[in-house]
C-alpha cells in the first residue's frame, strides 16, 4: 500500500515536472496560416516597357550603328522607328526576324544581344 502511494506521488510529480518543463508555445493555429507572399521578382516586373529606360539603352548600346533618332538611318544600321516588340526580340535574342517579316536589309551585320533580354520591352516602347 505504502509503495503504491509513493509511486503515485512520483508519477504525479513527474507529470508536474513534465508540464512545467514545457516551453510556453502559442498553439500552432494561433498565428493562422502564413499569408501567401508574391515570389520576389514577379511583383517587381513592370507589365509593359518603359520608353525612357529604352531610350537610355538605345543611346548606350545601339547608336554606334543606328542614328540617335531611330526614325533616321544611322551610319551602319537602318531607321528602326516603329519596330514591333517581336522584331526587337528576334533581333536581340537570335539575330533573326519574326516569322514572315521582310527585313529592311538582307545583310547580317548586327550582332545578337541576348544579354539585353531584360530591355526588350523598354526598347520596343521607345521605338514605338
Ligand atoms: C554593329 C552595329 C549595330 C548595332 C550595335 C545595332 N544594330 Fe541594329 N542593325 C544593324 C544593321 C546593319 C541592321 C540591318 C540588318 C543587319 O545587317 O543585321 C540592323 C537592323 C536592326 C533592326 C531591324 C530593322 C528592320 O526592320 O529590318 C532592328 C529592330 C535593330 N537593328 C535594332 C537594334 C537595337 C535595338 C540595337 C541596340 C540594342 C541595335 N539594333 C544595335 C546594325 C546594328
Amino acid at each position: 500500500m505504502r509503495l503504491v502511494r509513493c509511486a503515485a506521488a512520483l508519477t504525479a510529480a513527474g507529470l508536474l515536472l513534465a508540464a512545467c518543463g514545457e516551453e510556453p508555445k502559442p498553439p500552432p493555429t494561433a498565428a493562422g496560416p502564413a499569408a501567401p507572399q508574391p515570389a520576389p521578382g514577379f511583383a517587381a516586373a513592370p507589365p509593359a516597357g518603359d520608353a525612357e529606360k529604352g531610350r537610355q539603352v538605345w543611346l548606350v548600346q545601339c547608336v554606334t550603328c543606328h542614328h540617335r533618332d531611330p526614325g533616321k538611318d544611322g551610319p551602319i544600321g537602318p531607321a528602326v522607328k516603329g519596330s514591333s516588340e517581336a522584331l526587337v526580340e528576334a533581333r536581340l535574342l537570335r539575330g533573326g526576324y519574326p516569322p514572315g517579316y521582310t527585313p529592311k536589309r538582307d545583310s547580317k551585320v548586327m550582332p545578337a544581344r541576348p544579354d539585353l533580354a531584360r530591355s526588350i520591352a523598354d526598347l520596343a516602347a521607345f521605338l514605338r
